[in-house]
């Protein structure tokens, strides 16, 4: 394993001394510095893992130390040594990026301890950089289902961009019509599937906050902006963000991000500097932007920049195809994190999937069937699992009973009485208890309609 480096600041030789001494029994190779000054010179020359940092010390004090060295390089963890009872100060150093602090005097044993905590979260947070490989696996082409002709054309569309060097795609469809699952793929099965995927959804965030989440700013640029700060496009850089619901961006955002693209370079809040990124942006939304130009709310302009390349997704109800695929899909998943073990999806259910509208797309059909895989004890999903709303509104909007109107010419009551006891038969699948319970039959009742109208 590597050893650890740790740098000591305090200006007292015999305290700089003991923590040597015992440090390095420990392990660690230590660095030493009295002084701010020379500690700001070691950080530079010799990147340390760690700084056990003085708070009081001549010259600069402890407090610039750590801003400094946070604004050198945010991975190098502090630990502050304060003198007990100046909590303040403490407090006001975990502000500035601190990971902790002990009192002086310190007991070497809490001491290992605190040290060995920051140490291990801090390779936590380089292995979390590592696991973007495993979510390249996640978010691959190969999790996206798709069995249309538009799905196919989508998913080939996608696998062509990743390869491609295309900076701008726009990604439009309704709501629950995978949007996002697009674009992580698109990134996923690029070459910049190794940078960071970052996500701002820009309805949720007022532009003046949207600005400086994307551009970023320095210190001391607006009243809260207590300290420098980067911006999703820096952090982003090599990588992709996505700009979701771009359709509700507001306008002056609008022309600023337009200004970014243009130029390919943009400036913090209360910056002088150009800075150059390359970053892909993928926009996604689900509002129609050519009505949204037309009255005037989104930027002509902006929308040709932003869908150099245009991907739709449609809506379920327009690729019925894939529906079945995508419920088994989910069944799968679902049996998987609640440990079910249903295996297949009865007749009745199957016809009621696929005749519903689905208005909230795919997202509407997972939650759909979490519900029932949830609610399911037998081994088939059965339609009864299925919500009040499917089983009521498929065949159409408003289909349902009460909508019945008696025809001019009038109608056989027992005509009907003997469809509704055939359709009750059907829904239930043949189960005579539930079927009489859809008509608010007792079950002798119901026998004895079936038996009347030859059903028994
Ligand atoms: N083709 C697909 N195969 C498998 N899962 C899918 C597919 N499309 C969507 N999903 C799943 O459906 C859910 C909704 O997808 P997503 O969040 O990408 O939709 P969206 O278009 O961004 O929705 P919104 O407009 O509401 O933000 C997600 O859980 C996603 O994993
Ligand atoms: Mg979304």
């Amino acid at each position: 394993m590597r050893k650890y480096k740790i740098l000591v600041v305090d200006d007292e030789h015999l305290i700089r001394w003991s923590l040597e001494q015992n440090l390095k029994k420990q392990g660690y190779e230590v660095l030493t510095a009295g002084s701010g000054e020379d500690a700001l010179k070691i950080v530079q020359e010799e990147s340390p893992d760690l700084i056990l940092l003085d708070i009081q010390l001549p010259g600069i004090n402890g407090l610039e130390v750590l801003e400094r060295v946070k604004d050198f390089d945010d991975e190098i963890i502090v630990i502050m040594v304060t003198a007990l009872g100046v909590l303040e100060t403490a407090v006001q150093a975990m502000r500035m990026g601190a990971f902790d602090y002990v009192n002086k005097p310190f007991n070497l044993d809490e001491l290992a301890i605190v040290i060995n905590k920051a140490l291990e979260t801090g390779d936590l947070k380089k292995e979390v950089a590592n696991l973007r490989s495993v979510q390249s696996h996640k978010f691959g082409v190969t999790n996206i289902i798709g069995n249309s002709r538009h799905m196919k054309n989508v998913l080939a569309m996608v696998e062509k961009i990743a390869k491609s060097d295309a900076s701008t795609v726009l990604i439009q469809g309704e709501s629950g019509t995978g949007k996002e699952l697009i674009a992580k793929a698109i990134h996923y099965e690029s070459a910049r599937a190794d940078k960071p995927f970052m996500a701002i959804n820009c309805a949720a965030v007022p532009e003046t906050l949207l600005e400086s989440e994307l551009m970023g700013h320095e210190k001391g640029a607006f009243t809260d902006a207590k300290v420098q700060k980067k911006g999703l496009f820096e952090l982003a850089d090599g990588g992709t963000i996505f700009l979701d619901e771009i359709g509700d961006m507001e306008p002056g955002m609008q022309a600023k991000l337009l200004r970014v693209l243009e130029e390919r370079s943009f400036r913090r809040i209360g910056g002088t500097k150009d800075i150059r990124v390359d970053v892909r942006i993928i926009s996604a939304t689900n509002k129609d932007l050519l009505k949204a130009i037309e009255d005037g709310s989104f930027r002509n302009d902006l929308y040709y920049r932003i869908q150099v390349i245009p991907i739709y997704l449609p809506a379920l109800r327009e690729r019925k195809e894939d529906i079945i695929p995508l419920t088994e899909h989910f069944v799968g998943h679902f049996n998987r994190e609640f440990g079910k073990s249903v295996k297949g999806i009865s007749k009745m259910a199957e016809k009621f999937l696929l005749e519903y509208s689905w208005p909230g797309n795919i997202r509407e059909l997972k939650n759909v069937i979490e519900r029932a895989i949830i609610l399911e004890n037998d081994d088939t999903l059965l339609l009864e699992h299925l919500p009040q709303e499917i089983v009521a509104k498929a065949g159409g909007a408003g289909a349902g009973p009460l909508n019945f109107r008696l025809p001019a010419d009038g109608v056989d009551i027992e005509e009907v009485e003997r469809e509704l006891i055939r359709q009750s038969l059907e829904v239930s699948e043949g189960n005579q208890s539930k079927a009489a319970k859809l008509l608010h039959l007792g079950i002798d009742a119901f026998r004895y309609r079936m038996k009347k109208f030859g059903f028994l």
